[in-house]
């Protein structure tokens, strides 16, 4: 195949609301040189007419497998065989389910077993339907067969609930698709080393209330942990995601946990075991307010549980500074690291330091008594809330500075380390 050839996508459209997005998707891959040939389903249909999706991909739309008409210029066959990427938009639950478990009832299913490109798809549905184990187990199967997700995001839904099944926007369809015609004509199949390991990640901030609209917290985007997360499902893992406050969607076939203060990231942790691994990303708080005030704090001196300060006079005279006095956190990564029957084989913590990185970074290493510690150097620039990562890795045998790269390629490389010390068993001796 010339790499060069314009690219094609076949589109197929599923039966839920978000169709209606499936008609921008094709304006991008159009306005991208991009070919796209559409198959509707009976249910996408009662969402978007065969007459929008064919005017604006300036091709026929095929709906029906028994079309004599259809079969005789084209072909069932032939269409995923004239493409390059099928892409699913919107993946229905029902179109996941049938194309997890090969059923070829309907045009759109039959091509999904029929062909050999590979396939994005893009769920959208129900929080409940995506949540439902029935659905996680399809998604887990059509991961194992090769089959690229993207999405579904998290927020407010046409059912009027809130959580992850929205559809992904079509621009991140796009992106992602782009990506996938990019990286050649057969995508290669996933390696899945972690299947059938629990891991458990926790990543972001956590955030201490000091009284109902202040708190104590930190700038921790969660973004490197969220790509831990993901890459380590994409290696098959069962994923448990312990996450503080952040403005990331949940990643595909991972299970997400919200927590706002580090002691229910403890206690979330805690119910997540037992876990073969365990990669503690997120940035605790080390400290808390005592008391947490029940209404909010004024400007004005004398709140009730505050005390005045002692540590700067000055400023309790001029502006009647409340001092907050604070407790200690949990700490988690030490706990997690305790030996016994529910340790997890691999502890994995992460160290944010501004100077004396190894050093620092060692003795978090000893102290927690953690397997491994990834030392990042915070005051780099782009590093704290950006795309980008350099880490070190510490180990018991020695360290290994790795270089600069985004954080899903942090991710991946770390997420290949623990399914590699997973593999071996190499850790479980000692650390326990
Ligand atoms: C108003 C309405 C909205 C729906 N939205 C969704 C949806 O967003 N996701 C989904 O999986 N199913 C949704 N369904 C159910 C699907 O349309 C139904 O399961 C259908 O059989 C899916 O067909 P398909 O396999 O062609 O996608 C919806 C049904 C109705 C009536």
């Amino acid at each position: 195949m010339d790499p060069s050839a314009p690219k094609r996508v076949l589109l197929i459209v599923g039966g839920g609301i978000a169709a209606y997005k499936a008609l921008e998707l094709v304006r991008l891959f159009r306005r991208a040189g991009v070919g796209v040939r559409a198959v509707l389903t009976r249910a996408g249909a009662e969402f978007v007419t065969p007459l929008s999706l064919g005017a604006l991909s300036e091709d026929r739309v095929f709906t029906e497998l028994f079309s004599l008409t259809d079969e005789q210029e084209i072909g069932h066959i032939e269409l995923s065989r004239q493409a390059d990427l099928l892409v699913v938009a919107p993946a229905s639950a029902n179109l996941l389910a049938k194309a997890a478990n090969g059923m070829a009832d309907d045009l759109a299913a039959t091509v999904l077993l029929a062909t050999d490109k590979p396939v994005l798809m893009a769920p959208a549905m129900n929080v409940r339907m995506w949540l439902h184990p029935a659905t996680v187990r399809n998604v887990d199967s059509l991961a194992g067969d090769g089959v690229r997700f993207v999405g579904p995001d998290e927020g407010a839904m046409a059912c009027g609930e809130f959580g992850p099944g929205r559809m992904a926007e079509p621009q991140a369809i796009f992106t992602a698709a782009m990506g996938l015609l990019a990286s050649g004509p057969v995508a290669a199949p996933p390696v899945r080393p972690l299947k059938s390991r629990r891991v458990l990640v926790t990543a972001g901030p956590t955030f201490e209330p000091i009284d109902p609209v202040r708190g104590l917290s930190n700038r921790s985007s969660g973004k490197q942990g969220y790509a831990i997360a993901e890459a380590l499902a994409e290696l098959g893992a069962e994923v448990t995601l312990i996450s503080g406050p952040v403005d990331l969607p949940t990643p595909t076939a991972v299970r997400r946990v919200k927590v706002v203060t580090a002691s229910q990231m403890l206690e979330a942790c805690r119910a997540a075991l037992p876990v073969d691994a365990a990669v503690m990303a997120a940035a605790v708080s080390d400290w808390r307010p005592e008391r947490v005030a029940d209404r909010k704090l004024k400007k004005e001196a004398g709140a009730p549980e505050i005390r005045l300060g002692v540590a700067d006079r000055k400023l309790k005279k001029e502006a009647g500074a409340p001092e907050i006095r604070l407790v200690r956190n949990p700490d988690i990564l030490a706990t997690l690291s305790q030996p016994g029957p529910e340790r997890p084989q691999l502890v994995v913590g992460f160290a944010a330091e501004t100077d004396h990185l190894e050093e620092h970074a060692r003795d978090k290493l000893v102290r927690k008594g953690c397997n491994w510690i990834v030392a990042n150097d915070v005051t780099r620039p782009g590093v704290l809330g950006g795309e980008e990562n350099v880490v070190t890795l510490l180990t018991h045998e020695g360290e290994e500075a790795w270089p600069r790269a985004t954080k899903v390629e942090v991710a991946r490389r770390l997420a290949e380390r623990i399914a590699a010390a997973l593999a071996e068993g190499s850790e479980a001796g000692d650390a326990r």
